[in-house]
Parts: C-alpha cells; structure tokens; sequence
C-alpha cells in the first residue's frame, strides 16, 4: 500500500477481510503516519517504507494499492509497472490529467500489468441491488438521471483532514477541486454505470467557488449518446451546500440522492455515504424505492448499509480479478473516461460552453485548450478553512452552552 493517509482506512479492509491476500508493507513519507495506521489497524508485523521505490524494490508483491495524491498516481503507477508488480490498484481519479491517465493506460498495456481504477460507490450492496433492478428492467428503458450531493456544515475537522484538504484545492496536484474532479469521480461512475453508458456526448455545467475552499455549489448537465431508434437519455448532477443540516456519519458529513427515470417507471436511491448509520432506519428513506404500474415498492431494507462494504467489495473483487485472471471493475480506460467526464464541467464553466467528450484529450492538454484553470491559491484556501472551522467550533461551543441543537446553530460560508 503506498499511502496511509485518510483514505487507506477503508482500502485495508478488504485486505484485512480476505482469504487469499494480505498486507505485507507499507509506505508513505509521513513514516509515524503509517506507524500509527498499522497499529490501528492490528497488523504490527507489517513493514514500513519511507521511500515507496525501495519498498518495490525489496518486497515481493502480487498488488499494489496507490492510495496517494493525484498527481502521484501516475510516477508511482509507471515505477510499479516497470518494476515487477503484475496487478495495480490505482484510487479514483486516475490521474490529475488525460495525458498521465494515458500514460498508466500504455505503460501497464506494454507491461502486461493489470490495472485497476479503485471505485467503490458501484460496490455497495445498495448500489449492486439497484443496478439489478434496473438491469432487469423493472423502470423500462433508462431515460435520465440526477444525483444531488449534500455536503453538510459538520463539527471541527481535525488537522489531519486539512492537510489532506489542502492538495485538493491546488489545481495542479488534484487536476480539479475537492467536490467535481475528486468526490465527483464517483457520481460520474454513478452516471454511467447505473445507465448502462461508457461515455456521455457533451455537458454543460455552471461551478461556483465563492466560499474559497471548494468548487461548489455546482450544477452540470449533460446527454448521453443514443442511437436513432432510442429515447434521448440526459443528465445531471448538483453539489448543494447545507450547512445547517446534519448526517451523524462516521465517513463523511454528505450524502447524496439518485432519481432514475424510465420509459415506465421512476427509480429513487437515497442514501450512499452516510448510508447505513441512520437514514436507513427511516421508512422514509428506504436505501432504494421504484414506482412503477401505479406502486411503490421499497428494496435494499434487508442490506447492509455500512459504507465500509463498498470498499470491502471493491478490493476483493480485484483480489478475486487476480487471483482468476479476470477484467477488473474498472479497467484504466473506463477509469481515464471518468477523468474525462469529470474535467467536462470545468471547461464548461470556464469557457460558458457546451463541451463535447472529444475534446478532452492528451493533444488538448498539451495545446492548453482544456486545462482547468487554477481557481484557489494555497494560501487562501487553508486561510479559509481555518477561519470556517473556527467559526464552527465557536458557534458549537456557544451552541452547546444555549442547550442548542447542532442544526439550530447559524453556519455561514461566506468570505
Ligand atoms: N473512494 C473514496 O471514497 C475516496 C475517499 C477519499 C480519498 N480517496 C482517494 O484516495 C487517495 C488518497 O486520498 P486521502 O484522502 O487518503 O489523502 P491523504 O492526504 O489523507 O493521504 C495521502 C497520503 O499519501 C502520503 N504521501 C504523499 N506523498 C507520498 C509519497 N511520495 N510517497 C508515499 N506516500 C506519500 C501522505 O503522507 C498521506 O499519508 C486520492 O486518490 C483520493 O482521491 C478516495
């Protein structure tokens, strides 16, 4: 595994879960970093690396994870390719750019390496059910689809979070923001997978950075390819800001909603990230609802909900993709076309356009035509996180010294 960082926390558990794999070494510059992480996670004879290249070097491994910032994943996917490991896991996005989501894509082609984009959303056990369902037809032919994301205020972030926030607003080592090229990766997966589709035709998005520490709210539009004999299939995604609203979550303090619609019927999935800790005991918020012939009916109830199974799904599927030879959920192409999906939005922003798939290229890239803009300064960002969360933990303490509930304390994201 070469990064320990928050993120590595749900990546070790497939491995911790499996029968046919385990850890052997880690690596990640912040040594005390990974020590702790390997304490915590109850496996003390697990080496440490400071240098991910000698760990390569001296460890004889069937896979490696890459669990670091973006702008690493290429060097680190080529070092591993080029240096005897067969199978390559890489966290969603695949690279900060088309042109290194290419250069993964060759390098492990020429190799004979089997690369994996990790995305767990498409693995949690919700997420199976639903795209079963859909599968079998039970809304008809898919038509549209919306998925709302919404990030919530949420206490104090520790320091840790931060730091790791703060490689995500650099434009050039995220390859975009924290909301539409990172989280958004994998509602874009969402958007494709759960339709059926590999790519979409064009996108239109409005992006707004006003609160200087993400790319959000955000609204993005887009149509899917179809063929002439088939119903037009769109699309569209929203991040929305509730700062007053509260997911008691033990991952992230957002959540997101689907709504499918179909030649005969409508699909609705409620919960995904804080899923499982308390929506999902709500009759209100079964994990997936279908009207269709004049009825509801619920699904999912019987599942579990816990986050973590998405992440435990998702590496053991690759275990198994190993182990068996088999094509991994997702391929690198499938996994450069949600980067390029992802990269739509700002363009489209930037230049007030619609954008087409095809132009989003290595060739683009290199000709500055559709680069995202570097839209926040380091400086300003960590200024205005700090701020916001000093102003939420001294809105909580006076909050908690009124006897006031979290939702009835005022959050502002202004500047
Ligand atoms: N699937 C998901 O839901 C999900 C959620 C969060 C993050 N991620 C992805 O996981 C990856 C990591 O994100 P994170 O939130 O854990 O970030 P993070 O900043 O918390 O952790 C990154 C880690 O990489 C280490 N690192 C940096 N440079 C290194 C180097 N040269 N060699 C070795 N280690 C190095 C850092 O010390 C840190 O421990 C990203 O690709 C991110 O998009 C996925």
């Amino acid at each position: 595994m070469i990064g320990t960082g928050v993120i590595s926390n749900l990546n070790v558990l497939g491995y911790i879960h499996s029968h046919d794999a385990e850890i052997v070494a880690v690596a990640d510059t912040n040594v005390d970093n990974a020590k702790q992480k390997i304490e915590r996670w109850g496996l003390r004879t697990v080496k440490i690396y400071e240098d991910y290249k000698t760990m390569i070097k001296n460890e004889d491994l069937d896979i490696v994870e890459i669990l670091t910032p973006h702008h690493f994943h290429a060097p680190m996917a080529e070092y591993c390719a080029r240096n005897g490991v067969p199978a390559i896991s890489v966290q969603k996005p695949m690279a900060h750019s088309i042109t290194d989501c290419d250069r993964i894509i060759k390098i492990c082609n020429e190799n004979n390496i089997k690369l994996k984009l990790f995305e767990n959303f498409i693995f949690a056990p919700h997420i199976l059910k639903a795209k079963e369902l859909l599968d079998e037809g039970i809304i008809g032919e898919r038509t549209n689809f919306r998925i709302n994301t919404v990030l919530t205020g949420g206490p104090h972030m520790p320091y840790s979070l931060i730091e790791s926030y703060l490689w995500r607003v650099q434009t050039d080592k995220c390859g975009g923001g924290p909301l539409v090229y990172d989280d958004g990766i994998h509602k874009f997966s969402l958007a494709l997978w759960l339709m059926n589709q590999e790519r979409v035709d064009k996108v239109y998005a409005w992006i707004d950075y006003f609160s200087g520490i993400m790319d959000g709210p955000s609204n993005i539009f887009w149509k899917y390819p179809t063929d002439e004999e088939e119903a037009p299939k769109y699309g569209s995604m929203e991040f929305s800001l509730a700062p007053n609203m509260y997911f008691p979550s033990n991952y992230y303090a957002c959540e997101e909603f689907m709504e499918i619609s179909g030649t005969k019927g409508m699909m609705w999935i409620n919960q995904c990230t804080s899923g499982g800790n308390f929506m999902s005991d709500s009759p209100q918020y079964p994990p997936i609802v279908v009207y269709v012939d004049g009825k509801v009916k619920n699904y999912g109830e019987d599942l579990p909900m816990d986050w973590r199974y998405s992440f435990i799904n998702s590496t053991q599927h690759f275990i198994d993709a190993v182990k068996n030879d088999k094509e991994p959920i997702y391929t690198g192409r499938q996994g450069m076309n949600l980067s390029i999906f992802a990269k739509m939005p700002y363009i489209s922003d930037q230049q007030q356009r619609e954008v087409f798939w095809d132009e989003i290229t290595p060739e683009n890239e290199a000709n500055n035509s559709c680069v995202v803009e570097k839209f926040f300064t380091k400086r300003k960002s960590l200024f205005q996180m700090l701020k916001y969360n000093w102003r939420v933990s001294k809105d909580l303490k006076k909050g908690e010294k009124q006897g006031l509930k979290h939702t009835e304390f005022k959050y502002t994201y202004q500047n």
